[in-house]
C-alpha cells in the first residue's frame, strides 16, 4: 500500500519545508496543470526539476496537460520516478509510453471519471500503473465520485485475469472514510491531498491512511 500526498494542497510558498513534513510517505504526487486540459494552473518543468532536487521522497508526476505527446517526455527526463499522462490528451499513447520509459521513468496512464476502462485496455501490457481519477481533475478537496469505484474493481479483475502486475492508483477525494473500501476493491496506491495536508500532523495523517488501507 502506497500513500502519495498531493502537494496541490500544500503551501506553494514553502514547498521545500512542506516536503519535509511528508517524508514518511512513499512518494509525493505532483499535479502539473496547464490551464487548458484542466481549468487550473500549477507547475512547469522548472518547478518539477527543483522539487526533484530537494524532495526526500520520489516524485510521482501527474500530467494534466494538453499536447502531452510533446511535453510529457520533458518531465520524464528530469529523473522523476513515475510519470502519468491522461489518455484523453494523447494522440499517440504507445509512442509516448516508449519515450517516457526511455527517459528512465515508470509510466502510468490516467483516465477521467467519464472515460471507460476499455479505452486503455490495449495499453495494459505496457504500463506500470493505471490512475483511475475518482474526481474530475483540476482541483483538490472535491468529494469522491462513487460511480468510479466500479472501474477500480473491474481493473483489478482484468489485471488478475491477464496475470499482469499493474498498480492501481486512485486520485481525488481519498479520505480515512473511504480508503479501506478503495483498497478492498483493488487500489494499492492512494493520492491524498486535503486529507494529508488539512492538519499539521502530516505524519499521523499518512500513518492513519496507510493503516486503514491495509485493513
Ligand atoms: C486533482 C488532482 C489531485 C488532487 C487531490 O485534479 O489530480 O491529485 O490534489 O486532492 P484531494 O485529495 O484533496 O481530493
Ligand atoms: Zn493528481
Amino acid at each position: 500500500m502506497h500513500i502519495h500526498p498531493s502537494i496541490l494542497s500544500a503551501d506553494f510558498v514553502n514547498l521545500e519545508s512542506e516536503l519535509q513534513t511528508i517524508s514518511s510517505a512513499d512518494a509525493v504526487h505532483v499535479d502539473v496543470m496547464d490551464n487548458h486540459f484542466v481549468p487550473n494552473l500549477t507547475f512547469g518543468t522548472q518547478m518539477v526539476k527543483r522539487l526533484q532536487e530537494v524532495s526526500p521522497i520520489p516524485l510521482d508526476v501527474h500530467l494534466m496537460i494538453s499536447n502531452v505527446d510533446d511535453f510529457g517526455p520533458e518531465y520524464a527526463k528530469l529523473g522523476i520516478a513515475s510519470t502519468t499522462f491522461h489518455i484523453e490528451a494523447s494522440k499517440d499513447p504507445k509512442s509516448l509510453i516508449k519515450a517516457i520509459r526511455k527517459a528512465g521513468s515508470k509510466v502510468a496512464v490516467a483516465i477521467k471519471p467519464g472515460t471507460e476502462l476499455s479505452q486503455v485496455e490495449n495499453l495494459f501490457t505496457e504500463i506500470d500503473m493505471l490512475l483511475i481519477m475518482t474526481v474530475e481533475p483540476g482541483f483538490g478537496g472535491q468529494p469522491l465520485i462513487e460511480a468510479t469505484l466500479e472501474k477500480v474493481a473491474n481493473a483489478k479483475a482484468s489485471f488478475k485475469a491477464r496475470n499482469l502486475e499493474i498498480s492501481i492508483q486512485v486520485d481525488g477525494g481519498v479520505t480515512t472514510e473511504n480508503i479501506s473500501q478503495l483498497s478492498l476493491l483493488g487500489a494499492d496506491t492512494f493520492v491524498a491531498g486535503s486529507s494529508v495536508f488539512m492538519s499539521s500532523d502530516r505524519a499521523g495523517n499518512i500513518a492513519r491512511l496507510r493503516d486503514l488501507a491495509r485493513l
